[in-house]
């Protein structure tokens, strides 16, 4: 009989599987207040976990660390005007009062919910892909999807040149960091209304990517993009590069401060007690499981709580949902985006700073691929995976206990296993997740800058 099996039989029968059940079977320390006594293997693993260190470098945008570039980037971040009918902003789908993202399942765009859940941008500035299927290598490089997709904000980089000629603060602020706008940026006939290119996309023999003039018969917006000069184009493509550089400099400060589990990793490698306090014993059990049969660190390894490295783990595609192969499409597109680390917008265009474009390649095992997130701050935004189809860490916990139904393309992880938990663990496991909830950013980040007094 296996231990799941077990288990069931046994909360069939009524049997107590809390503390003194099942659990006890794992244990290798007495019943008793204080910690749990860890093994060195244990600790070793554990000790990977935290602190988070700094964020990494950030070559490919030379404002990254620019205190002035952050405060535009906050500026523009929940700017309404940023968007086609001046009705949503960044912060409408990441809002810093719902863990920076909205709340939902799948994300409400324009046209009724987009395919995908809203990740949180706490903790963004150390993601080396961001997406779920990893089609950017930058933030800054992510701008261009929300901005003018028609389904999200619907905006275009023709306007944006227009929008910062005509708003003096803004054009000031833009002018003090990266120079004039461009000559002829409040002309419309020049800069045209709704003027911009189509987004990345991978051409192949199976699947060719129509040309810039047949997608301007259907679309105005990349017909008024075709009008306009070549250099016009390039100007406007800059300034939306320097834009999202500078939002990119915003949200490399989303960094809560540490969590209960930073401050019990702290107390394991000092030896003090009452530091590991600050874990419940429930919290402390489900770090045991984390880095030992649940093999969760397996993929949510590192501080981030995350590799950051795409994996498929088997999500089953819900009734009527459409199909999206995940990973492989990511890395067809982020080697083509003229705004990707080696193109014309990156501060550091050599392979040395961009190996990880270099060696990206896909393959079979690749297909039905997500990112694992960082499990930092999961707590606070629910619902969980790429499709939000959890609305509960507890749901999330048993997916993986069961690991039920298959993939519709590719194949699960081999790696991955059902991990056999009692519903004490199943509880235990959910408390250690809490126990990832940082402190909140600054209260400074968290809502709209005003713009200084000179203005
Ligand atoms: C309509 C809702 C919506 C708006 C508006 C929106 N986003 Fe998002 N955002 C999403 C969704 C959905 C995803 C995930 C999409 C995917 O993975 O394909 C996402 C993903 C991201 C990611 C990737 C995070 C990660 O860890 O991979 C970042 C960063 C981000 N958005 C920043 C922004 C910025 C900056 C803006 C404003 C320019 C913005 N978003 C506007 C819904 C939105
Ligand atoms: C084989 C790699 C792998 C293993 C092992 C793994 N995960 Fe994951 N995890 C992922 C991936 C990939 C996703 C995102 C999947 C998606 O959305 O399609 C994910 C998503 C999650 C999420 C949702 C986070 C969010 O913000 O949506 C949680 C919570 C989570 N995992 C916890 C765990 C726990 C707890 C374990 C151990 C029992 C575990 N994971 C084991 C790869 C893994």
């Amino acid at each position: 009989m296996t231990r799941l099996r077990l288990a069931a039989a046994l909360l069939a029968a009524g049997a107590c599987v809390g503390g003194l059940g099942l659990n006890s079977l794992d244990s290798q320390e007495p019943e008793a207040d204080g910690p749990l006594r860890f093994t060195e293997r244990e600790r070793s693993i554990i000790q990977t976990l935290s602190p988070l260190p700094p964020l990494p470098q950030q070559a490919s945008n030379r404002w990254a660390d620019d205190p002035a570039a952050a405060r535009f980037g906050q500026r523009l971040f929940y700017d309404a005007r940023l968007s086609r009918e001046g009705d949503r902003s960044c912060a409408s789908c990441h809002s810093p009062g719902l863990g920076w993202s909205d709340g939902l399942p799948r994300a409400e765009g324009r046209n009724g919910a987009l395919i995908r859940n809203s990740p949180s941008l706490l903790h963004s500035g150390y993601q080396r892909w961001l997406f779920w299927d990893g089609r950017a290598d930058s933030l800054w490089a992510q701008v261009q999807w929300p901005l003018e997709h028609p389904d999200e904000m619907g905006f275009a980089r023709a306007d944006l040149v227009r929008l910062l000629a005509r708003d003096a603060s803004l054009r000031r602020d833009y002018e003090e960091l990266f120079g004039p706008l461009p000559e002829g940026a409040a002309d419309a006939e020049r800069f045209r209304p709704g003027g911009r290119p189509p987004l990345p996309r991978p051409s192949d023999p199976f699947n060719p990517a129509p040309s810039l003039e047949q997608l301007a018969e259907t679309d105005p917006g990349h017909a008024a993009w075709l009008a306009m000069s070549e250099a016009d184009r390039r100007a406007a493509s800059e300034v939306l590069s320097r834009c999202a550089k500078a939002i990119e400099a915003f949200e490399r400060r989303l960094v809560p401060g540490p969590s209960a589990f930073d401050r019990f990793v702290e107390g394991l490698r000092e030896d003090d007690a009452q530091k590991q306090g600050a874990l419940s014993r429930s919290a402390q059990r489900g770090l045991r499981i984390f880095v030992g049969k649940g093999n969760c660190v397996n993929c949510h390894f590192s501080p981030l709580l995350s590799g950051g490295e795409f994996h498929n783990i088997g999500l089953a595609v819900a009734a009527g949902e459409p199909f999206d192969a995940g990973r492989p499409d990511g890395i067809n597109t982020v080697r083509v985006d003229p705004m990707n680390g080696r193109g014309e917008f990156s501060d550091a265009q050599e392979w040395a700073s961009n190996v990880k474009l270099r060696y990206l390649r896909y393959d079979e095992h690749t297909f039905g691929a997500y990112k694992a997130p960082t499990l930092r701050n999961a707590a606070v935004s629910a619902p969980y995976m790429h499709d939000g189809r959890f609305a509960t860490l507890e749901e999330v916990v048993r997916f993986y206990v069961e690991l039920p139904g298959l993939p519709p393309v590719g194949h699960r992880e081999e790696t991955l296993l059902p991990v056999p938990l009692d519903e004490g663990e199943i509880q235990d496991l959910v408390a250690f997740l809490e126990s990832l909830r940082g402190t909140p950013v600054d209260e400074q980040l968290r809502r709209p800058l005003e713009p200084t007094e000179d203005d």
